[in-house]
């Protein structure tokens, strides 16, 4: 969420002068409504195009998908036909699919000395949009699905027996890994394939375990992949000392100066803005053109924030606001 502010941020100067040319007020987001608006962003971001049937159909020969299923016709009888699969479009129900009967399939590849295939980047929407083009489903209506629930899948990740190895926040226990870095920068058929590739590695460690394979229905995996996006979103820890650092590097000790008081901008370990993050990223947002006119006589140039940046400043300055009373803490100075 924080890194989405950031981004935000960074273009706020081209935003302000094309809002200046046109005649448009800067406006003034609230707290809330800029976790709603960046919320809707990052939602968005979740979902892929279609991906490419030529391409798709090419993975579907390399991975031998085809030596054991049908698809319009033509390809193998060992596993089911996968025509069916041509009513969605995204490649979700046909990673559900794979899941289910992954212990099975993985069974007949083992026993007919096929690899089990795994998938990077986009190959499973790829091969989505290669069963849509040739598919003999008829007739060819699209089924759209619901739209994920990243709440609903907190549930399934517990139902399902996920946070027995993964913790119930995704955390990881010594029993299965840290899921909070494992859909970064992602999309669903991204993630379906990630989930797919570890999917015979668990099956092994639950079996080990005396865990029963667990198998989805509906739109439970889409749930599921929607709560491990947002395993990240709500992030606020962060690094004191690299916002610091941070502070330094971007100017904002230039003008915030909390332990001489003589300073161009207000003092921030008095203010509100810095007790929560969304409320900085807002109250930046909020003072960015005033922020601008001083940068611009002062030709400073605007700071920008990459990765985790934002959320290292934002720790630092609500430590700073924390330890304001009774004695301040000096700023380091450069
Ligand atoms: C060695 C043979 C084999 C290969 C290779 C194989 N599968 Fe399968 N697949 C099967 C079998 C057998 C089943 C049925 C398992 C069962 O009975 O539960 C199955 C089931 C499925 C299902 C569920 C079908 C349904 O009716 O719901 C999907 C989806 C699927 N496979 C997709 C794929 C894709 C995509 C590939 C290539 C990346 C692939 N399979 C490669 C043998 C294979
Ligand atoms: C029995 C323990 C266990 C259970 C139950 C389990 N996992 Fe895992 N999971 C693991 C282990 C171990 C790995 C690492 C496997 C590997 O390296 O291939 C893993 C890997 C993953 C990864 C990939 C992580 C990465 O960094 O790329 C995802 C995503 C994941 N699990 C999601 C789930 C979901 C969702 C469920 C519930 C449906 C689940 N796991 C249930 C043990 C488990
Ligand atoms: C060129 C001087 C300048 C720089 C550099 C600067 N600011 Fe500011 N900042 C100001 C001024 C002036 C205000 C007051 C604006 C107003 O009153 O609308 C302000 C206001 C703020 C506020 C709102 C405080 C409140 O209580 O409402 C926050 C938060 C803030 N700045 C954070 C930052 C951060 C973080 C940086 C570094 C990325 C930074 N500023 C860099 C001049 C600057």
């Amino acid at each position: 969420m924080q890194q989405l502010a950031g981004l935000f941020w960074n273009h706020t100067p081209r935003m302000m002068e094309t809002m200046r040319r046109s005649g448009f007020e800067w406006p003034r987001l609230t707290e809330t409504e800029l976790s709603d608006v960046i919320g809707y962003l990052y939602y968005v971001k979740l979902f892929d195009e279609p991906g490419d049937p030529d391409l798709g159909e090419r993975w579907f020969r390399e991975k031998q998908c085809m030596l054991c299923h049908s698809v319009g016709g033509s390809g193998g009888r060992v596993g089911p036909p996968l025509d069916r699969y041509a009513r969605y479009v995204a490649p979700i129900m046909l990673a559900e699919g794979m899941w289910n009967h992954g212990p099975a399939m993985q069974a007949t590849q083992r026993m007919r000395g096929v690899a089990t295939p795994t998938f990077v980047g986009r190959e499973m929407a790829d091969i989505q949009a290669y069963v849509r083009e040739v598919s003999r489903e008829a007739p060819r209506r699209a089924v759209f699905l619901e739209p994920p629930h990243p709440e609903r899948g907190r549930q399934l990740f517990r139902t399902k027996g996920c946070l027995r190895c993964h913790g119930d926040t995704g955390r990881g226990t010594p029993y299965g890994p840290d899921l909070r870095a494992a859909t970064v920068r992602m999309r669903v058929s991204e993630i379906a394939g990630v989930l797919w590739n570890h999917s015979f590695e668990m099956s092994a460690r639950m079996r080990e375990r005396g865990f029963a394979f667990p198998r989805f229905g509906g739109t439970e995996m889409a749930d599921v992949i929607a709560f491990l996006y947002y395993l990240r979103f709500d992030e606020t820890r962060g690094d004191s000392a690299a916002g610091v650092q941070v502070f330094r590097a971007k100017g904002c000790a230039g003008c915030h100066r909390p332990d001489t008081g003589a300073a161009i901008g207000p003092d921030l370990s008095r203010s509100e803005a810095v007790t929560a993050p969304m409320r900085l990223a807002a109250a930046m947002w909020n003072h960015a053109p005033a922020m601008y006119e001083v940068m611009r006589t002062r030709t400073v140039e605007w700071p920008r924030f990459e990765g985790d940046e934002m959320r290292d400043l934002s720790v630092f300055l609500r430590s700073l606001a924390r330890s304001t009373a009774p004695a301040r803490r000096a700023i380091p100075r450069r």
